[in-house]
């Protein structure tokens, strides 16, 4: 393999950068040429694709965000569209292709790949996902941040006696709200993969302000219900007066942690490695702190599952 390409695609994850940065170096290193696709899937329908070079990628390991821009793109799930892509790798000589995203971008490589196009996925959302991986790129930053909120709005939840109800990302996955409530000493963690009855939420508050607890806090996933919605009808389960805030989009930006400039450095780097072993229809995943690869296909297959454990501890440390 001579010529590979690199894009990102879907929600921007804090790390994207770090990882381009070490596909781009890593192929260079090996003397391989290296094309940013810019735009996501829709600048490879489109063919915005230029050659990086050592250069191109410097200054950005610090950065949020994605040098080679993103973009959630409906024409790439239809086989016209994956063909269009195909012939702009074909158009440029590009022989394989390095896709940084969360599922649906790994679909798209999945797609690519039983087309006979060999893709390798990183594994780069907030929301921790990706199956075949513990982690993936932009978790840990997206973490500190919400931890950060929770901190502060701890502060005035305790000055005013106040139930606080902080809405985090994850439409379908709790692991954002899971791991900063536990972080953040939440009293009560909602998460779609586990149902809640109000009554308990209710009868929980009842007693933490019974024994003279000045502020709760509540984390809940987006995908569970709108916190607001929930603030409602908590309010009228337990007579608490409750204050909302989502954190939304904030959650997405921001200068990585150590953790994902590090995660992303070494998955980006392997992702290279398989392609120029001759291994296309792979994807990238970090196990027990040891890099692993899987067959795409297979890896969509699995489920991804969260650590319930994490959530039993939750609770057995709030009450
Ligand atoms: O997939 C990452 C994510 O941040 C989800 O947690 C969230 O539901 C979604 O993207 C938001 O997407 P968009 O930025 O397209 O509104």
């Amino acid at each position: 393999m001579k010529k590979i390409g690199v894009l990102t695609s879907g929600g921007d994850s804090p790390g994207m950068n770090a990882a381009i940065r070490a596909v781009v170096r890593k192929a260079i290193y090996h003397d391989l040429e290296v094309y940013g696709i810019y735009g996501g899937y829709s600048g490879l329908i489109t063919g915005n694709i230029k050659k990086l070079e050592l250069g191109s990628v410097g200054d950005i390991i610090h950065r949020g965000g994605t040098m080679l821009q993103s973009a959630r793109c409906l024409e790439f799930k239809t086989r016209e569209g994956q063909q269009k892509g195909i012939e702009q790798l074909k158009a440029h000589g590009i022989e394989g292709l390095v896709v940084i995203g969360g599922d649906g971008s790994y679909r798209g490589a999945k797609a690519l790949t039983e087309q006979g196009y060999p893709c390798v996925g990183v594994p780069g959302t907030i929301d921790n996902d990706i199956p075949g991986t513990e982690f993936t790129i932009g978790f840990d930053t997206a973490l500190n941040t919400v931890i950060d909120a929770i901190d502060k709005i701890r502060d005035t939840a305790t000055s005013h006696e106040r139930t606080f109800i902080i809405e985090v990302m994850g439409r379908d996955a709790g692991d954002i709200a899971l791991w900063a409530g536990l972080a953040g000493g939440a009293e009560t963690i909602l998460i779609p993969e586990e149902n809640y009855d109000m009554q308990e939420i209710a009868a929980r508050l009842r007693k933490g302000h019974e024994r003279g607890k000045k502020h709760s806090i509540i984390v809940i996933a987006e995908g569970v219900y709108g916190a607001v919605d929930f603030a409602k009808n908590l309010e009228e389960a337990s007579d608490y007066e409750t204050r909302v805030s989502v954190l939304g989009h904030i959650q997405r930006g921001g200068s990585p942690t150590v953790q994902d400039r590090v995660l992303a450095s070494r998955l980006g780097a392997r992702a290279v490695e398989l392609l120029m072993e001759g291994k296309g229809g792979r994807a990238v995943g970090i196990e027990k702190n040891r890099l692993v690869d899987y067959d795409i296909i297979e890896a969509l297959a699995k489920k991804h599952t969260l650590d319930l454990n994490i959530y039993k501890l939750s609770q057995e440390l709030s009450i």
